[in-house]
């Protein structure tokens, strides 16, 4: 399914004025960008605890620092930024109504053989009475992730994920599947 058009012709039509909202593009570039910097603290973080302790040490890391990379990497903006999956770590990263229809639309271009890299997609939502951006960017796996998300962790590993996320499902991937997506939201 292709990312809906919004109003362009409504915006348009509308007096040039100071006040006038970002659009859709211009958010949504601004929401890539975020979402880019995110992978980047989040790999970082992660691949210098893999070497310093191995992957059981860097569940503890990703379990307390993930969470607080992505505030931090929205502090001063007025978005919000998470991660999200159909088969989450930890459930407070479940994934509601519309970040699962967007998973499915990722999955389907996926398949319709789309580069992970360009699965993204963004819409105006109403949430809580107001309008609202929302934009999405998928989240593949990639060899390093099989560590603590593949078919055969080893059995540390599997332990201590059970320890800290004893309802976890986000095991059983492979290299080049989808296993996310980063999702930032925005009141307009
Ligand atoms: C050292 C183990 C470890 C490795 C390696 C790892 N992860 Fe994770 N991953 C975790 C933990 C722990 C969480 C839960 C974080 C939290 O509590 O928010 C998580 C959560 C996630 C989530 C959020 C959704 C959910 O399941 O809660 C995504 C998406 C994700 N990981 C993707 C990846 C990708 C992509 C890679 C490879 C680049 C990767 N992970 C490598 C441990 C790991």
């Amino acid at each position: 399914m292709k990312t809906p058009r919004f109003a362009l012709a409504a915006l348009v039509a509308l007096p040039l004025v100071a006040a006038a909202p970002p659009s859709p593009e211009a958010l949504a570039s601004q929401a890539r960008g975020l979402a880019g910097n995110l992978m980047l603290s989040l790999q970082g973080e992660l691949f210098a605890a893999m070497k310093e302790g191995g992957p059981v040490k860097a569940l503890d890391v990703c379990r307390v620092r993930a969470p607080e990379i992505a505030v931090a990497t929205a502090a001063g903006t007025p978005w919000k930024i998470a991660r999200t999956a159909f088969k989450v770590r930890n459930p407070s990263n479940a994934a509601d109504a519309w970040e699962t229809a967007k998973l499915e639309e990722f999955r389907k271009r996926l398949a319709a053989g789309e580069e992970m890299p360009a699965l993204e997609t963004y819409e105006v939502v109403e949430s809580e009475g107001r309008a609202t951006f929302r934009y999405m960017k998928a989240i593949g796996t990639a060899s390093p992730c099989l560590a603590c998300h593949g078919a055969a962790l080893k059995p540390d590993v599997a332990a201590k994920v059970k320890e800290l996320y004893p309802e976890d499902q986000a095991v059983g991937f492979a290299t080049g599947q989808l296993r996310g997506a980063f999702t930032l939201s925005r009141p307009l």
